[in-house]
């Protein structure tokens, strides 16, 4: 499928965007496991959940789908079923690594297979671990990739440090730890989203956070059933919010996001970058802070981004580099070498992308480097398979002179089933939407030190 995109005009809206997809992952595990029947609302369709969905599906779990957002999920107090055949993880990173976690404690033998570009995806980094926990499991592709073959068994606790910031090693290794004996403590050096245990407390499963940054969650307990709504995705957010900051007294609204502050660094970036954001937490009530985000646009400057930002917007990072060819001066995006091992090689993709449209970019081993603004002009463009990717410069359109293709773009039903009706009304403003402003104005705050 080709998405076809043209330059938007004066962007006014109020829009929702589909459920978090690191919430929906970790809330139909963490249900499945419970002593009893949990509805989650707001679950995101998207086709890397779907994975997720289908994979607990295989181990036993009845899973329904009322609607297509809705699931009501039969949990079984942690008894699991061997699955019949190999469980198909799709092109889904996080749903590989959170299984291979789960399912190193159970007292079977399972395979977990992926599509071509998951398959050719690191995953030494829940091996290595889970090894020490006492797992068997062996990687049958090249250096250490998919398909997974996994015996399951006895674990025991450890004390872990991972070399590299990822929220799916410490999602794995909670999880192997809920099975395993004795405690578990995941040490991270650069904090990453903390959905895992805030979901686990949520289910009342007994975590505790240390202030150096380590989480530890003790062994063999049963994570009590409760319901649960999801809030919508940040990461998919972030591209229709930085579409209006980029355009001069563009404004949006996006109502009921999620404004976990692992996960809301986008925002002050923006904010760095000149535009006007808000934001306003309204439910504090459930476990995972949701609300408003306001955005007025100016015309951009460029920002250096690294450090310990880097893991709180990984997933920002292609569109962070649009807003940065953009903005005026140079924009800097470095220590983000884990880029490279996402669903595509995305700092590549972003070099290349952003040179055919006009761009001056500069690739680096760990990161770009760009220098705006460039007027950019339409091109067909690859998505590399990456759903984020093709969402990044289908946004970059909305800024070109001409038509920009962005080519195999089916890979964003994987995060964001509905982009495409969000991007026509950009480009085609059915109506004038007068929006409620909205309190709690953020400040700037200087960029990280390197
Ligand atoms: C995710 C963690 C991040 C992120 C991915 C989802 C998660 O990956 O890029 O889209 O849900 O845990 P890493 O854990 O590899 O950093």
């Amino acid at each position: 499928m080709e998405l076809r995109v043209k330059r938007a005009p004066r962007i006014d809206l109020e829009i929702s965007v589909p459920g978090d997809k690191s919430i929906s992952h970790r809330a139909v595990i963490i249900a499945a496991l419970s002593n009893g029947v949990c509805t989650l609302r707001g679950f995101l369709p998207g086709d890397d959940c779907m994975h997720t969905v289908n994979a607990m599906r295989a181990l036993g779990i009845k899973i329904e789908q009322p609607d297509a957002t809705t699931l009501i999920v039969h949990g079984r107090k942690r008894l699991l079923t061997p699955p019949r055949k190999e469980i198909n993880c799709g092109n889904s990173g996080t749903t590989m690594r959170l299984l291979a976690g789960l399912l190193a404690g159970q007292p079977f033998e399972s395979r977990l297979v992926a599509d071509a570009g998951l398959a050719r995806r690191p995953m030494d980094r829940i091996i290595a671990p889970l090894s020490e926990m006492g797992a068997n499991i062996v990687a049958e592709g090249p250096e250490q990739t998919p398909p997974l073959r996994i015996r399951g068994g006895p674990l025991r606790g450890i004390r872990y440090r991972p070399p590299v910031a990822s929220a799916q090693v410490k999602g794995a290794l909670l999880l192997a730890g809920l099975f395993a004996k004795g405690k578990t403590t995941v040490e991270e050096s650069i904090p990453t989203r903390n959905h895992m245990e805030k979901m686990l407390s949520y289910f009342l499963v007994r975590t505790a956070s240390h202030p150096n940054g380590s989480v530890t969650i003790f062994g063999d307990q049963v994570p009590e059933s409760r319901d649960f709504e999801i809030p919508g995705d940040i990461s998919s957010a972030a591209f229709w919010l930085v579409a209006a900051a980029a355009q001069r007294r563009g404004h949006l609204l996006i109502r009921d996001v999620g404004l976990n502050d692992t996960r809301t660094a986008l925002l002050g970036v923006l904010l760095r970058m000149g535009a006007q954001v808000r934001e306003a937490v309204e439910d504090v009530e459930q476990v995972e802070p949701r609300g408003v985000v306001e955005v007025t646009g100016a015309p951009l400057k460029g920002t250096v981004i690294q450090g310990k930002e880097i893991p709180r917007l990984i997933d920002e990072l292609p569109i962070l580099a649009v807003a940065g060819a953009l903005a005026k001066g140079k924009t800097v995006i470095r220590q983000a070498g884990e880029l490279r091992v996402k669903e595509s090689d995305r700092i590549a993709a972003i070099a290349h992308n952003l040179q055919a449209m006009g761009a001056h970019v500069t690739e680096m081993k760990d990161g770009l480097e760009i220098h705006g603004p460039a007027p950019l002009h339409g091109a067909r463009l690859p998505s590399f398979g990456d759903h984020r990717i093709a969402m990044a410069f289908a946004v970059a359109g909305l800024f070109a002179d001409g038509e920009t293709v962005v080519q195999e773009a089916e890979c964003i039903r994987e995060s964001y089933p509905g982009f495409e009706t969000v991007l026509e009304e950009f480009t085609n403003p059915k109506r004038m939407q007068v929006s409620t402003p909205v309190i709690g104005s953020l400040t700037p705050e200087p960029a990280e030190e390197g």
